[in-house]
């Protein structure tokens, strides 16, 4: 059914097709259609950073940005769902078309610029929920916060989504807010890592409740680049870490008419490049948990994913081009003694 609604789907401006799936998602879900076209969600518990995952494939960041489809993206099966990524105030992103396929390669090109309805909204949205996995919240900075005063808003959106998160993810790896990914390197990691694993374990002891928090990071890394936040990663004792975010190379993609668009390259081109920086930390952070994510578009591919050393795995561009069955597939692949 999927290739017959994704070659309809495909024929519109891609911003538009992303609005109206969610919506005819939602609709599906208020009358129960999800589960009845697509069952009960693969059952494979894991225990990683003090949660109980009921399965191993999670929603990436980025196609909830708001919280406002939780329910329905939950239903589709996912063990987790990461929802934003959310800045302090709400901001309109960038101008315009913003979003790109690249068919032939099974391949995204985004440059939303973290638009999103602020870190209030998305509050009041998870607090609602009826999703009973888990959710975690991706924070960012406003477009119009200095990269130098990063920090601030980091820790607002900390202060604001620490009681509603099972987890936390620090986003400094999207390649659409200027500057951001620099974050990613030298001292300013420590400067930035530090101050929040403070406040995070401040809310944590006021809450008496454990948040982990986790850093998301970029595929474009040298092994040296690597191995530093790896040692920032250890000194702050985050939770763990997620890799990867999209890539600004478009080596893979420089056949397509619109591998010159700005932005972020995320799908099938992206897979190799997450894997060796999963493989990476894995060989830096023996112990560490790993979200891994980039390209996964097959219930092989996913476990290509741990095999790289990731624990848990996340989807956004296969979920567009293979559809939602892929959520299963990945989960039932994943699933132990298979
Ligand atoms: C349209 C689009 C928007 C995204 N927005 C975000 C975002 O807001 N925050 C974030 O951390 N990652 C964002 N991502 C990155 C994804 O979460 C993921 O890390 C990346 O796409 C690689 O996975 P994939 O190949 O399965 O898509 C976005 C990706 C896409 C395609």
């Amino acid at each position: 059914m999927y290739p017959i609604a994704r070659s309809l789907l495909f024929r519109l401006d891609p911003e538009t097709t992303h609005g109206m799936a969610l919506n005819a998602l939602d609709a599906l879900h208020k009358v129960g259609g999800i589960k009845r076209v697509y069952g009960e969600p693969v059952s494979d518990p894991v225990e990683l950073m003090g949660l109980r995952f009921p399965n191993r494939v999670g929603l990436a960041a980025g196609l909830d940005k708001n919280a406002d489809h939780l329910d329905a993206l939950g239903e589709l099966g996912f063990g987790f769902v990461e929802v934003g990524t959310v800045t302090p105030k709400a901001q309109p992103g960038n101008p315009k078309p913003r979003l790109f396929r690249l068919a032939g390669h099974e391949a995204i090109i985004n440059r939303f610029g973290f638009n999103n309805k602020g870190v209030e909204h998305l509050v009041a949205q998870v607090k609602k929920r009826h999703y009973n996995g888990i959710v975690g919240i991706n924070i960012g900075k406003n477009l119009t916060t200095s990269v130098e005063h990063a920090l601030d808003d980091y820790l607002a959106c900390l202060n604001a989504v620490h009681g509603a998160a099972d987890y936390i993810a620090v986003n400094i790896s999207s390649p659409n807010t200027p500057g951001l990914r620099t974050l990613q390197f030298g001292e300013q990691l420590d400067a930035l890592l530090g101050p929040i694993r403070a406040q995070s374990r401040k809310l944590d002891a006021q809450a008496g409740r454990n948040v982990p928090l986790l850093v998301k990071i970029a595929p474009d890394m040298s092994e040296e680049e690597v191995a530093l936040v790896a040692g920032s990663i250890a000194r702050n004792e985050l939770d763990g870490v997620i890799a990867t975010n999209t890539t600004v190379s478009r080596e893979a993609v420089s056949d397509d008419p619109q591998a010159q668009e700005a932005g972020g390259l995320s799908g099938k081109p992206v897979f190799e490049a997450s894997n060796t920086v999963i493989r990476l930390l894995r060989s830096h952070l023996p112990t560490l948990p790993i979200i891994g994510v980039g390209g996964i578009d097959s219930g092989e591919a996913a476990k290509t994913k741990i095999a790289a050393g990731a624990d848990l795995v996340q989807l956004y561009s296969g979920l567009i081009y293979q559809g939602p069955a892929l959520v299963r597939q990945c989960a039932n692949a994943l699933k132990q003694g298979n």
